[in-house]
């Protein structure tokens, strides 16, 4: 990534920690465990990919990111509580994340079921608070809820764990499950951004367009990765998909044929691109997120 480029990646994930760190400051006891493990997992770490995205879609749809933090923070609450359930004895069983204890090694499985739903309750409180316009503020709840429910990320995870085991998981299968468990909520962030800017409804299609294939490469990267990565850098444990005998790219076609079509999507995704100005920034992103390492 270009170096100028690599300054507003980390200004943006900066301007977003701070915010966080204001919205989840401790409250007072009984609930102590419980705002303690909501900060914990939220701020140990994570690349703050989906917030970004929030940020910069604002920003080439000519508003003001300032307006889009909001958002952009419930989305990262939504997000962090997705991958502590994600990790849960019950899902994938995994005892680190982003670098740290898992959320219920650090505070036990109850904590940590209740901090999960804790955070995404209140991401919809943060989100209906953005210093927005009423009508963006009711469209952008709409799209954060969808995004997250029955037909957006939680079905994902239903389909993901419905796919251990299975033989007859097709490519199909796959790809659907990919786009609602990890898409879903990469495409929200793309068009969250969008609305907060009040862009027209064509801008909001091709920020669909782009979130939805990015989507897809960055899923099938984080299976590439979870066989070829580095567990130190990747803060979570390698060869979990394996050990859950999940059906990922990498089994069903191969690690060759997953990258290829990681870089397919990444190509589709700088075609969506087209119908925004300035769009170096997204570019240097996404392929950045091709090859990365965590
Ligand atoms: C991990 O997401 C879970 C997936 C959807 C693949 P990220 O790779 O964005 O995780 P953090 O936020 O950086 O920890
Ligand atoms: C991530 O899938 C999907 C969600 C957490 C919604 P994974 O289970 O592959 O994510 P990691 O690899 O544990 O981060
Ligand atoms: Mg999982
Ligand atoms: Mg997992
Ligand atoms: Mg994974």
């Amino acid at each position: 990534m270009k170096e100028l480029n690599e300054l507003i990646l980390e200004s943006y994930s900066d301007l977003t920690d701070s915010r966080l760190e204001t919205l989840l400051e401790g409250r007072e006891k009984p609930v102590q465990e419980l705002t303690d493990a909501m900060r914990y997992s939220t701020m140990i770490g994570g690349k703050r990919i989906r917030p970004v995205l929030v940020l910069e879609f604002c920003r080439v749809c000519g508003g003001d990111p300032d307006h889009a933090l909001d958002l952009a923070c419930a989305l990262e609450m939504i997000h962090t509580s997705s991958l502590i359930h994600d990790d849960l004895p019950c899902m994938d069983d995994d005892d680190m994340r982003r670098g740290k204890p898992s959320c219920h090694k650090e505070f036990g499985e109850t904590t940590a079921l209740l901090a999960g739903d804790a955070l995404e309750a209140y991401a919809f409180e943060v989100a209906a608070g953005a210093d927005l316009p009423a009508e963006a503020t009711v469209k952008a709840l709409r799209l954060l809820a969808a995004a997250t429910g029955p037909y957006g990320m939680l079905g994902g995870q239903v389909m993901d764990i419905a796919n251990e085991s299975a033989d007859d998981v097709s490519l199909q299968r796959l790809q659907a499950t990919h786009q609602k468990k990890t898409g879903a909520l990469i495409r929200a962030a793309c068009e969250l951004g969008c609305i907060a800017a009040g862009a027209e409804e064509k801008q909001l299609e091709a920020a669909r367009d782009y979130g939805a294939a990015l989507g897809m490469a960055f899923q099938i990267r984080d299976d590439i990765l979870d066989v070829t990565g580095n567990e130190l850098l990747l803060g979570k444990p390698v060869g979990s998909d394996a050990e859950e005998e999940k059906t990922t790219y990498v089994t069903l076609l191969g690690l060759e044929e997953a990258e290829k079509r990681a870089k397919d999507y990444t190509g589709q995704a700088y075609e969506a691109l087209a119908a925004f100005a300035e769009t170096d920034f997204l570019k240097d992103l996404t392929e950045m997120l091709l090859t990365r390492e965590k």
